[in-house]
Formats: structure tokens, C-alpha cells, sequence
């Protein structure tokens, strides 16, 4: 069975079949080729477009439509699971048609379903079927769709119908200018994808380009890595700064597409902020005048009435598309009962062969909010990170890392490192690879620790504190305006120094700098500020800042490049400069560090540790390194050799 539950559960060609069938819309409507089908609409938010043009595209096509008129007046509010409610209805219907508040419930619909379902919208995961509408529309105003730059704009962070429009669009190789309001940029997850799965980066644009839309977020512009090269992270600030003053100037814009700031999905005290708009200034400029502007709809003020007369407002016109285009998915979907839906070919599955195990981090995933109606399964998307897995949750594509994993077989746990990547390998093939949230986890279900080699300890506590001091000293020496440092700790550790660092700041040169922290792999809100807390509502702005980026070791340098993709995709500072206190000089990515605690030159077979007192209570301040062995031949090697024993 076919379902529609994210834009890439669609081929490019299946697209364009689509497009094509709506183009033939007429001929559909006197075949009525849905007559004797019946489809259920089951909206648990408020909609008007969606949910009445699938309504008509089903009588179009000769079909009939059943419908609970307000969710809450069904079953639901007695206490009713989604699962159930779709098993229930898909016996009375031929196809489902859902909208729901939480990520990923329409896919845990599908699953309990045996009919095909269809994603009206889902929290702010995906709204697969409005891109249809929108790529229908920009093919027939703009021709082709390769080549066109289209600016999204607004709430880019909680506006589903931008997720699917931005995959597809990469996907029919447009290229994608983010315009986003403070504090509502693409999400890392989204941009993580673009980048793995279509090749695409970012480079910042030009603000002069854009200044006849307000707005407080500078734009990016998202395209196929080449011709551009377009690193992020670099060796000096002044290159940083030569890239931003040049990069992605005088581009040809094709398309505008303004979208509404989704309240309902924000914490409140945190809408105030300002937003991009769309009105007479916009169409006024010269360099506006070929480009058309899209609204998902509904508007709320962020795009004035004045533009409704324009030939250059099409936003009507693209919800009229709505009937032929769902008319043509219906038929389509149909046409394809029998086949299997084909899997993604990106996705190494995992599935926790024990009772507990990782747990998506996105509060408002239907796998938190309720369990029983989903099973927890995941993607893993890299084992790259030095010192964890990046899992992805099948249900709402947040990614997050997990540090601990273990063997059913032999009930012993490690913390995961890049050494081990091969042997986690195995075990996964095997069905025996057991990955867990915390040690505490998987010490309740009786797993054990593996061996390591010997302990050496690096850095003692004055150590460290020393390293800190001379640091402070070399960021202040380099500073040019002590009002704009802003100390950005990746969270962890790195935030821990990024305090001691402001600490030792404020001794040094009696000023107090503001700290935040970096959330490379979290749910929701990546920047945060730590200090002062009292402005904590205020999204952190990064605008013209001279960051300093501290995390305790550098590796591979994957950490630094997530953390400095989120930091240009929130705005421009004027200088990022990165400081560790460990550099293990083993680089897979050209970053280098400004200001370095110590170089301990090490094997990939080394384990290096930065042990902080806030974080380990009762533990020292200390670094450390030891050798890891390799749990499946840690047998052998101890009945071989007894050196390899010892604590
Ligand atoms: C959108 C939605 O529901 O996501 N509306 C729609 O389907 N056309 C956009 C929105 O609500 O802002």
C-alpha cells in the first residue's frame, strides 16, 4: 500500500505524473474514476484549503467523503489512541486523510491503518500534499523548476509546509534562499538532510539585496555544492569575512514564498520578536519585479492586501490548484493499492532489541506523546561524530546522539567511540546492537561495563586551570570590542569551560561577557543563553557578535563544522573564533583552533577524556586517555595477555 506521508515518499517522476494528471483534471472529473470509494478526513486542527479542496477533489472524482466535523466531538476525547482511531476508520473508508498537532502521528496512523493515508499536516514535521500545490503552481508560472532561486520566508523553523517544500525543491535542483525571522531559522536537522542526501550548503547573501523585506535574520542561500565551495568553517577570521562581504550577491530572485508565524506551536512570551513582511516596498523595487510571491495561507499580517492586485501575488491562485492537484494524488494513490511502499534509500534501521531503549528527544513527537501508538524506531544516520551515533526518529526526523551501547548477548556496555564504529557495525547486522539513552538504563537491565586499557592522566587540576587563564588572556588580547564577546560552549563540557572561561574574563578584565550554549544534537531551541539568565525569553542573538566557541577536545572537527553551520544559519557575527582545551590534531575537516589548552597528538585508538567536578560529582578536574579495546576481542586478549587487565 501507498501512503503519503513525507514529500520523499514521491519519486521526481511520480511528481510529474501527478502534475500531469492535474493538468488532465477535466478528463478526471467525467471519468469519476474514485465513484464508489469513499475517503475519511480526519482533522485535529483547525483547516479550511486542505481539508475542503480534498473534499472536493474526492467528489470530483466521483468519490464521497465521510468526516467527524470537529475531532474533539469523536472518540478521541474519551480518552481514544490515533492507532485505534485509524484501525476503527480504515474500515469504513478507502482513504484517510489526517492532520494532526503532534510530529509524526500520521506515519503511526499509516501504520495501524489498511487503507492508504494521506499527511494533511503533521505538527510541524511535514504538509507533503500543500507542496505538491506549490510546486504545480511555481512549474506553471516559472516554466522549469531547476535553476530558480525561491526565497522562503518567515517562521522557516515551526512552518511544516516549508520542510516538504524544501526537500522537493533541492530535489528538482531549485536553489533556496532562507529569509527567517529571529529565532525561527530552518532547523539543524532539515539543513543536515539537505546536506546529506542532496549535496546542498549554505553561503550567506548579500543584506542590501533583500532590505525591501524587514527583517532581523540575515539570509542564506542553500545550493548544490558546486560550482561554490562553500566552506563555512575556516582558518582565519578574515577569511570568514572576506567569504561573507562576497558571497551570493545580485542574485536573480524568482520567488517569494511568505508564511505565517505559527503561534500555536511557540512557548509563550516567545512570539514578540519582529517578522519579515511583504507589501508595497517589496513591489516597488526594481529587482522584485519578475518574482512572484506564494502564501501557503491563511495570512495574518506578514503580507499585505496591497499585493492581492499585483500580477505578481499568486497566492489564490495556488490554493484553486488544490482541487486538480488532490484530485490527481487521489487517482494516483488508487492507481497503486497493491504496490509496497519502497524504502528510503538513505536509512540504516534500528530498532532497540531491548524493552528500553533511546527515546526520541522531540517533546512533541507521537512517540512521546503517546507511546502506545508507535513503535520506537530509528535511523542511524552516522556514526561520524567522534564520540557518538546520530540516530533520527522514523516518526519526526529529529535527530539527536547516543552514547551508550551494548551486546544482548554478552550484557556489556560502552560508551561509544569512532574505534568501535565496526564492531557496533556487527552487532547491528547481527539484531544484538542494545543503544541506550544513559549508563543508569542500561545498568537496570543488568548490562555490565566492558574493560579498558590503563588510565594515564594529561591534565591535572591546575592544569587545566592554568590553561584556562592563559586562554582568557589570549581572547581578551584579541578581542576588539568587549561589549560584543559573546562565550558559546557546546553543551556539555564545552559549556562548563565556556563559564570557567567568562569567570576567569571577569578577573582578569572586570567585564562580565554574556555565555550561551550550542546544542548540536537536541530537540528544538540550539542556542541558549546561560548568562546573565535574566534576559532568558530574548532568542540569543548572534548578530555582529565576536563568538568565541568552546568545546574540551577537537578531533575530527565534525563538532566544530554542526556548530558552525547552526551559528551562521542564525545570523552573521562579526568573528567566530574556536577555543578547546584539547587538540588531538587528528583532522578530518580543516578546522583549527585559535586558542588550544594543550596538543596531545593521538591514535584513533585513544580515548581522550576531559572529566569536569560539575559534571562527574565528586571527580577531580582532570584529563585523561586510555586505550580502548575492542570489546569482541577483549576475551581472547585477557586470556592472552594479562597487561591488558589491568584497571
Ligand atoms: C498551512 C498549514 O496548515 O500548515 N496551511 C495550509 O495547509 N495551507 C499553513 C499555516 O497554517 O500557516
Amino acid at each position: 500500500m501507498r501512503n503519503l506521508i513525507s514529500i520523499d515518499d514521491l519519486t521526481n517522476e511520480e511528481i510529474e505524473e501527478i502534475f500531469s494528471l492535474a493538468d488532465a483534471s477535466d478528463k478526471l472529473r467525467a471519468d469519476r474514476p474514485a465513484s464508489g470509494e469513499i475517503m475519511a478526513t480526519l482533522f485535529y486542527e483547525p483547516s479550511t484549503r486542505t481539508r475542503l479542496s480534498f473534499e472536493s477533489a474526492m467528489q470530483r472524482l466521483g468519490g464521497s467523503v465521510i468526516s467527524c466535523s470537529d475531532m474533539k466531538a469523536s472518540s478521541t476525547a474519551k480518552g481514544e489512541t490515533v492507532a485505534d482511531t485509524a484501525k476503527v476508520v480504515s474500515s469504513y473508508a478507502d482513504v484517510l486523510v489526517v492532520r494532526h498537532n503532534w510530529d509524526g502521528t500520521v506515519l503511526a496512523m499509516a501504520e495501524h491503518a489498511n487503507v492508504p493515508v494521506i499527511n494533511a499536516g503533521d505538527g510541524s514535521h511535514e504538509h507533503p500534499t500543500q507542496t505538491l500545490c506549490d510546486l504545480y503552481t511555481l512549474r506553471k508560472e516559472k516554466g522549469e523548476l531547476k535553476g530558480l532561486n525561491v526565497v522562503l520566508c518567515g517562521d522557516l523553523k515551526n512552518g511544516r509546509t516549508i520542510h516538504s517544500l524544501v526537500y522537493a525543491l533541492a530535489r528538482f535542483g531549485a536553489n533556496v534562499v532562507t529569509l527567517a525571522a529571529n529565532g525561527m531559522a530552518l532547523p539543524q536537522y532539515v539543513i543536515e538532510r539537505l546536506e546529506r542526501e542532496y549535496d546542498y550548503a549554505l553561503a550567506p547573501v548579500a543584506s542590501d539585496d533583500l532590505n525591501a523585506v524587514v527583517t532581523e535574520t540575515d539570509a542564506l542561500y542553500l545550493t548544490p555544492k558546486q560550482p561554490h565551495e562553500l566552506a563555512l568553517y575556516t582558518q582565519v577570521d578574515q577569511v570568514i569575512q572576506a567569504r561573507l562581504n562576497t558571497m551570493a550577491t545580485g542574485l536573480r530572485y524568482d520567488a517569494f514564498y511568505m508564511t505565517r508565524k505559527q503561534k500555536e506551536r511557540m512557548k509563550e512570551g516567545t512570539t514578540d520578536t519582529s517578522y519579515p513582511t511583504i507589501g508595497p516596498n517589496f513591489l516597488r523595487e526594481q529587482r522584485f519585479q519578475d518574482t512572484v510571491v506564494m502564501h501557503p495561507l491563511p495570512r495574518v499580517d506578514e503580507l499585505s492586501p496591497e499585493v492581492d492586485g499585483d500580477r505578481r501575488g499568486i497566492y489564490f491562485k495556488q490554493a484553486a490548484y488544490g482541487v486538480p492537484v488532490r484530485m490527481a494524488l487521489l487517482k494516483f494513490l488508487f492507481d497503486r493499492r497493491a504496490e509496497k511502499r519502497k524504502p528510503s534509500r538513505h536509512a540504516i534501521p534500528y530498532q532497540s532489541p531491548e524493552p528500553i531503549g533511546p527515546q526520541c528527544r522531540n517533546p512533541n513527537c507521537v512517540t512521546v506523546r503517546e507511546p502506545i501508538s508507535s513503535r520506537r524506531r530509528f535511523e542511524i544516520v552516522s556514526s561520524g561524530q567522534a564520540n557518538a551515533l546520530i540516530l533520527a526518529c522514523a516518526y519526526c526526523d529529529h535527530r539527536f546522539k547516543v552514547q551508550i551501547g551494548g551486546n544482548v548477548q554478552s550484557k556489556k556496555y560502552y560508551v561509544f567511540d569512532s574505534a568501535l564504529a565496526s564492531t557496533f557495525r556487527d552487532w547491528l547486522k547481527k539484531d544484538e546492537l542494545a543503544l541506550f539513552d544513559s549508563i543508569k538504563e542500561a545498568e537496570e537491565l543488568d548490562y555490565e561495563p566492558f574493560k579498558s586499557g590503563p588510565h594515564r592522566v594529561l591534565m591535572t587540576e591546575s592544569d587545566i586551570h592554568t590553561a584556562l587563564a592563559n586562554m582568557s588572556g589570549q581572547i581578551l588580547h584579541d578581542c576588539r570590542e568587549l561589549s560584543r564577546l559573546l562565550i558559546l560552549g557546546v553543551r556539555g563540557a564545552g559549556s562548563q569551560l565556556a563559564r570557567r572561561l567568562a569567570k576567569e574574563i571577569v578577573q582578569q578584565a572586570n567585564h562580565n561577557p554574556e555565555v550561551g550554549e550550542i546544542e548540536i544534537y537536541g530537540s528544538g531551541d540550539e542556542l541558549k543563553r546561560l548568562l546573565p539568565d535574566a534576559r532568558e525569553a530574548e532568542p540569543l542573538n548572534l548578530k555582529d557578535r565576536e563568538v568565541i566557541l568552546v568545546d574540551d577536545v577537537i578531533f575530527t572537527g565534525r563538532t566544530v563544522k554542526s556548530a558552525l553551520s547552526i551559528i551562521f544559519r542564525s545570523a552573521r557575527p562579526q568573528s567566530v573564533r574556536l577555543a578547546v582545551l584539547i587538540d588531538r590534531g587528528h583532522r578530518e575537516i580543516p578546522v583549527k583552533p585559535n586558542y588550544v589548552g594543550k596538543h596531545i597528538p593521538s591514535s584513533e585508538s585513544d580515548r581522550v577524556r576531559v572529566k569536569l567536578s560539575e559534571l562527574e560529582p565528586g571527580e577531580r578536574d582532570q584529563v585523561i586517555i586510555y586505550t580502548i579495546m575492542n570489546p569482541s576481542e577483549e576475551a581472547r586478549r585477557t586470556a592472552r595477555n594479562s597487561e591488558f587487565t589491568a584497571k
